[in-house]
């Protein structure tokens, strides 16, 4: 049923219970553009409430399948920069909202209610001002503003009978389905499977995580035996892109579609780790689907969505990637099913102003990439990665690249798209002139002069010759190089991380010379970096020493295993999406091959042991889903090179042209697309 309304801020329950004092002021008692600095707001609140009661306000409740998106932000207090004091936000879109109330039993029951408030406020708007006659990458700053832009409030088209869905109860109570989804694209693709595959599909779509009867998402890892799930059973957003893809590739968008609406509304909410609070465009590591009593009551039930932010991650880390891979994935998305509408709504373009919003806002960097902490991304325990990764640098500039064909171009927008390009043209020099080594470059820095003080040193980093590791002195071949793990002030860290060489090539990060020249060094160095299983998170481990200070004497990450050198199938995909852009699917099938011998027969586990990954990771989970989604996208895509192309980005010379001119202006190259096509940067 669809009624025309407003969204009503009686709706909102759990979160009125939780800070109603606090909803109260903030709605009502200030006027939108006093929360041009919204963690005052969040000072005012934070001050009066007990450390350990602050993150308890983080549910998002159960609007179900309608997604009013930023609905919550009306409403819910814990979300910041809102207010309805502004006329030009009073929305007046009809729709309807169904609360998912399960009555008597976890089933979900879908009950209609006529919800009724002016507007949603996701109305954080990011303006980026360069100034227009000096663009030197310094002068590019973000200011945070509000723009009055109304949210456009639309529900996500799920219609319960073209479902064919059958749901099963797992021991915690969640849903999960069991069966396939309504093809919702004629893209599917269409060929007869391996009995592996057909057993991989079925798990995969045993993985799914229902809320509110609709797809949301993938657990980590499904495996009944397992009797300490941890937080395995929740919905990962980087495990969930390799399910997402194989859902897309299949056919299958409403769960993609659903996840990125979801994943949306949890965005702004409010999260900390004791009072402080990060950016307001964090998105979640993982989020839980859970059943609680509706009102205390033991009669009827809900689903709440949980997110984790880090604050109850071991170790309490950030997920930087999280935002980063929900841009690469609303641009798959759009490529795979051809449904723009999505990434065009009003309330997605200001999600993605939000990731980029924290992303590029001004700090104390010297450098493009972005500096963050230990354990920010698909390592998410001290791994001595803190600084300036290559996986979080190639995940950024992928986004960046989406970012720059997805944003909407308007008044509110162009600064942003500005320094959208300016980073991109930035980063992409930065990451090829001081990351990338080879045989030829580590011989120079093993020649290089330090202490040298002045704009025009060679050594500008200061690296002394003498951290060059002894392995990598026996280790680098003649055959091609690779964009080294991490980079600051007098350290290089030489480690081999095999998902930020396979995005710099995917997002044509590097030149299409050292692109190249990565995947010449995974084929020269094959038992090193693909051994019995494809493939080494990183290479080679740290030992003795090194892995006492380092992981700070991690029990898990024991050299060879799980982050520290162990193998991880679930990079398979994207060494396949890589070898296919770059022209080598021979490389790639030679690694599905190898997977499929074993994977199956070992229950799909999440990583692999020792040296050349022989064995199944210690405490490796099994069923573990974006290994079975990553074996299946591969053969999709090897099925598929066509598909493949909508995933990756060429060279974009427009980047490069602005790239050279900026750096012209420091009298160091010419300006022109020529001279843009002739430096080592191409
Ligand atoms: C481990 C991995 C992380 C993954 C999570 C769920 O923590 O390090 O990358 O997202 O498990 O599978």
């Amino acid at each position: 049923m669809t009624t025309g309304s407003y969204i009503g801020i009686s709706t909102m329950k759990p979160c009125c219970r939780i800070l109603g004092s606090y909803k109260s002021s903030s709605l009502f008692g200030f006027s939108p553009t006093k929360f041009k600095d919204s963690s005052s707001i969040m000072g005012i609140m934070t001050k009066s409430c007990h450390p350990k009661s602050c993150h308890r306000h983080r549910y998002h409740t159960c609007n179900s399948d309608t997604q009013i998106v930023g609905y919550i932000s009306v409403i819910n207090p814990n979300r910041r920069d809102f207010s309805v004091s502004d006329p030009n936000w009073g929305l007046s879109r009809s729709f309807s909202t169904r609360f998912c109330v399960n009555i008597g039993s976890i089933r979900p029951r879908v009950l209609s209610m006529i919800p009724n408030v002016a507007s949603d406020f996701r109305n954080q708007s990011t303006s980026v001002d360069s100034h227009s006659n000096d663009t030197s990458f310094e002068k590019i700053y973000i200011q945070s503003g509000l723009n009055t832009k109304p949210l456009v409030i639309q529900k996500i088209e799920t219609d319960q009978s073209e479902l064919e869905e059958v749901t099963e109860e797992t021991s915690d109570g969640s849903n999960i389905n069991i069966h396939s989804f309504k093809d919702l694209s004629d893209n599917k693709v269409k060929k007869e499977l391996s009995e592996i595959e057909k057993e991989a599909w079925k798990l995969l779509h045993g993985a799914v995580v229902t809320y509110c009867g609709n797809p949301v998402g993938t657990v980590a890892a499904n495996d009944p035996a397992e009797k300490q799930p941890l937080n395995y059973d929740q919905v990962f957003l980087r495990d969930f892109v390799p399910s997402a893809l194989a859902f897309l590739l299949n056919g299958e968008g409403e769960i993609v579609k659903n996840f990125l609406l979801h994943t949306l509304q949890l965005q702004s909410w409010e999260k900390t780790v004791d009072c402080y609070s990060p950016g307001q465009g964090l998105m979640p590591a993982s989020f839980k689907v859970r059943t609680v009593p509706l009102d205390g009551s033991n009669e009827a039930f809900e689903e709440i969505l949980d997110p984790d932010f880090g604050e109850s991650a071991i170790g309490r880390v950030a997920p930087v990637d999280s935002g980063l891979w929900w841009i690469i994935l609303l641009r798959a998305y759009g490529k795979l099913t051809g449904d723009y509408a999505l990434q065009e709504r009003v309330d997605v373009q200001t999600g993605i102003r939000l990731i980029l919003k924290l992303c590029l806002t001004d700090g104390f960097d010297m450098f493009p990439s972005l500096l963050v902490t230990d354990g920010s991304c698909m390592i998410d325990r001290r791994m001595g990665i803190h600084g300036h990764p290559l996986e979080i640098q190639a995940l950024f500039y992928s986004a960046l690249r989406c970012a720059r064909e997805i944003l909407i171009v308007n008044d509110s927008t162009k600064n942003l798209v500005a320094a959208v390009n300016n980073r991109l043209s930035a980063l992409s020099f930065h990451m090829r002139e001081y990351y990338w080594v080879d045989m030829k470059k580590i011989n120079e820095i093993y020649r290089y002069k330090t202490e040298e003080y002045s704009t025009d040193a060679v050594n500008k980093f200061n690296i002394y010759p003498e951290q060059i590791p002894a392995w990598l002195v026996d280790w680098i071949s003649d055959e091609g190089g690779y964009f080294i793990g991490n980079l600051q002030p007098a350290h290089m860290d030489f480690r081999f991380f095999t998902l930020g060489n396979l995005w710099t090539i995917v997002s044509s990060l590097g030149t299409s010379k050292q692109n190249q020249g990565i995947l010449n060094l995974i084929e020269a160095k094959w038992d090193d970096l693909v051994g019995q299983m494809p493939l080494k998170i990183c290479y080679p481990a740290l030992e003795g020493e090194e892995w006492r200070i380092i992981t700070g004497s991690d029990p898990k990450n024991t050299p060879w295993s799980y982050h520290n050198g162990g193998s991880w199938p679930t990079l398979l995909w994207q060494f396949t999406l890589a070898c296919i852009k770059m022209g080598r699917p021979d490389l790639a099938q030679k690694a599905v091959d190898l997977a499929e011998k074993r994977i199956s027969v070992d229950r799909w586990p999440e990583y692999y042991d020792t040296r050349n990954g022989k064995f199944i990771g210690k405490q490796s989970r099994l069923m573990q889903t974006w290994t079975i989604a990553g074996f299946l996208t591969s053969k999709m895509l090897l099925e598929n090179p066509e598909k493949a192309s909508f995933l990756f980005w060429e060279e974009d010379f427009e980047l490069l042209q602005n790239c050279v001119c900026m750096l012209n202006k420091s009298g160091r190259r010419k300006c022109s697309r020529f001279a843009s096509r002739s430096q080592i940067l191409v």
